[in-house]
């Protein structure tokens, strides 16, 4: 292998990887189950207080290893069980309920970060930190106060899985292929999010330029904001009828997972501690960011609107007011 490829691959023969996730609820099962089909590494442990469900949801991936890569999977009570993880992901929390936002699970959230971090940080110190756990923007900003750890070792799922649903919409109305829509969404993972329209291509052709879609509709104001309110829907539509999201956002993260594991140098839009960003400091919230072995890398600046600009700003603002209610 070329000196080049191998800084881009890094491979070693018998290299043992350790993957540790918080919670082993539908999003945290989930994510376990995600990340054994995508062979991320050689073990993948699950946390719990609830020991018979950890126990079950870790035995019940076991038993459909002979059908994906190699993974020893593993759960426990014991929080022993994520000693010298490569990558932690903390996914444990309170449950959305119908209707309610996830910044209503602020305080209940918070709160558990506070025992659950400094615990997982005993044991693996060096490990990067990736917050699920909603509100996640909130999350990640207490979680890295109460942890001492860098921007880069420790960051949120943000609004990965928001820029998936609005790929997904965009494929819908021109029947392009999802993997050919390059569009990201900003901000807060929730209300207050922003579809950087913009900068948005299908193909390598600006989306402003598209042309009809499917329907004969122009990408205007109007379809626009109809797709920007499905994304920000999508989430509270689910729970209306499940009771959870899941398969999504395990796929999201388990992405986010493999850009860490693999060193891939992957624009996501994790939420990171953005510093002078498009003017905005001291928050935490989605920004298209560069995510490789150390965790959060450079943070992209596209170009925006100022609409956009505005937007943005106002989710940050939404963000840190919630943050100092929390007393962060
Ligand atoms: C959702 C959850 C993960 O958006 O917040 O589905």
């Amino acid at each position: 292998m070329s000196e080049k490829a191998k800084t881009l691959y890094p491979t070693k023969r018998g290299d043992r990887s350790k993957i540790a996730i918080i919670g082993a609820g539908a999003v945290g099962a989930t994510l376990a189950y995600a990340c054994v089909i995508a062979g991320h590494a050689s073990e993948v442990v699950l946390y719990d207080i609830n020991k018979q469900k950890v126990q079950a949801e870790a035995l019940d991936i076991a038993h459909g290893i002979q059908f994906t890569p190699m993974s020893a999977v593993s759960g426990s009570d014991d929080i022993e069980i994520c000693r010298d993880a490569d990558v932690v992901i903390v996914t444990a929390g309170a449950k959305q309920k119908p209707g309610q936002s996830r910044l209503d699970l602020a305080d209940a959230t918070v709160g558990l970060m506070k025992t659950i971090i400094p615990a997982v940080q005993e044991v693996a110190p060096d490990a990067v930190y990736i917050l699920v756990t909603n509100p996640v923007d909130v999350v990640t900003y207490a979680s890295l106060k109460i942890s001492g750890l860098s921007p880069e070792q420790m960051f949120g799922s943000g609004t990965v899985l928001d820029t998936a649903r609005l790929r997904y919409l965009v494929s819908l109305e021109t029947g392009v292929a999802v993997q050919n829509i390059h569009a990201y969404v900003a901000g807060e993972h929730g209300d207050s999010e922003v579809p950087l329209w913009s900068s948005a291509e299908i193909g390598n052709v600006p989306l402003r330029h598209w042309g009809p879609t499917l329907s004969g509709q122009q990408f205007d104001t109007e379809l626009r904001e109809r797709i920007r309110k499905d994304v920000v829907e999508s989430a509270y539509r689910i729970i209306e009828g499940k009771g959870a999201t899941n398969y999504a956002v395990g796929l999201a993260v388990s992405q986010i997972v493999g850009a860490v594991m693999r060193d891939e140098q992957r624009v996501l839009t994790i939420s990171t501690l953005l510093k002078d960003w498009e003017g905005i400091s001291d928050v935490c919230m989605a920004a298209p960011t560069i995510v490789g072995r150390n965790g959060a890398g450079r943070v992209l600046t596209p170009p925006l609107t100022l609409a956009e600009r505005d937007g943005l700003t106002e989710s940050a603002q939404r963000l840190r007011e919630a943050a100092r209610k929390l007393g962060f």
